[in-house]
């Protein structure tokens, strides 16, 4: 079995496999293959899996063609950016913070939305950076108005997750700046990378963010200008600090927005 071949290759070296044989190979691999290696993959730690979960999404996501046959003139939403998926390091502060919040203040985060997912590259990612941190959530949730994109991302679920842990992905079709769904409101983490460009639209978002959202939410959004800030002001509230002080991870993306924390008492910036 091709898979075998592969495990043995990689267990046996696993940093040299990638670094020999590049994302290519693992980009090319079929895909119910590279469901078996990740699902079954033989003495490969998560660790591992992570990094050919990384090289593949780089080779069939990033540098793959779907992008230009699922975004284009037909699918295209005036102010909305298309598809641009955020860095590596960004979900991996996101992942952190989740950690973070639970060692400083105990509340725990249960639900990763992706606001605007995409073919549900962070959700994905999100996961496997969560196992390797030895935690998993009980919910990956991705909301996208592209219908296109939309099965992409299911089908890349099915390919990337081990076949147990699918159940915890939702890939929901629908408009971000509309009410988010209740399994948003409470002990979720908000993500969005850029979904759009139009301020109006931004501020649409965000505030129906603010307006979804109950209690124990993290909100981060990587947009130059950050609107969280502004607009919770705006709505009279004052927004405290919860120091987290540990060093934040060494992966950095242009934006460097911190994360807004919600309780029942109010908003606070995690630093
Ligand atoms: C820059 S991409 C980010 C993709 C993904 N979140 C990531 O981190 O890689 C923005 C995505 O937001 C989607 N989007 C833009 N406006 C939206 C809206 N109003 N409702 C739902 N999705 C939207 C776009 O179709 C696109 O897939």
């Amino acid at each position: 079995m091709i898979e075998d071949s592969l495990t043995e290759k990689i267990r046996k070296n696993p940093d040299g496999y990638i670094k020999i044989h590049s994302d290519e190979a693992i980009g090319l691999l079929g895909g119910h293959a590279f469901h078996c290696l990740i699902s079954r993959g033989k003495g490969l730690t998560d660790e591992n899996k992570l990094n050919l979960v990384k090289g593949r999404i780089k080779y069939r996501i990033y540098e793959g063609q779907a992008r230009n046959l699922i975004y284009n003139e037909e699918t295209h939403v005036q102010g909305c950016y298309e598809f641009v998926p955020s860095s590596f390091g960004r979900i991996e502060d996101a992942i952190n913070y989740i950690l973070r919040l639970k060692y400083k203040t105990g509340h725990e985060i249960k639900n990763f939305v992706d606001l605007g997912c995409g073919f549900g590259n962070t959700l994905i990612l999100a996961y496997w950076i969560s196992k390797t941190l030895g935690f998993s959530l009980e919910n990956y949730v991705g909301i996208e108005h592209n219908k296109k994109a939309c099965k992409v991302a299911e089908k890349f679920i099915r390919e990337f997750v081990p076949w147990d842990d699918c159940e915890k992905f939702s890939i929901i079709c629908g408009d971000i700046t509309k009410p988010l769904p209740e399994v948003c409101r409470k002990d979720s983490f908000l993500f969005s990378y850029v979904p759009m460009h139009d301020q109006e639209l931004l501020e649409a978002l965000y505030n129906n963010v603010l307006d979804s959202i109950k209690s124990n939410c993290l909100l981060m959004e990587t947009d130059a200008k950050s609107y969280y800030p502004h607009l919770i002001k705006k709505r009279g509230k004052k927004i405290g600090f919860v120091d987290t002080s540990d060093k934040i991870s060494k992966y950095h993306s242009v934006w460097e927005n911190r994360p807004y924390y919600k309780n029942k008492t109010g908003f606070f910036i995690l630093n």
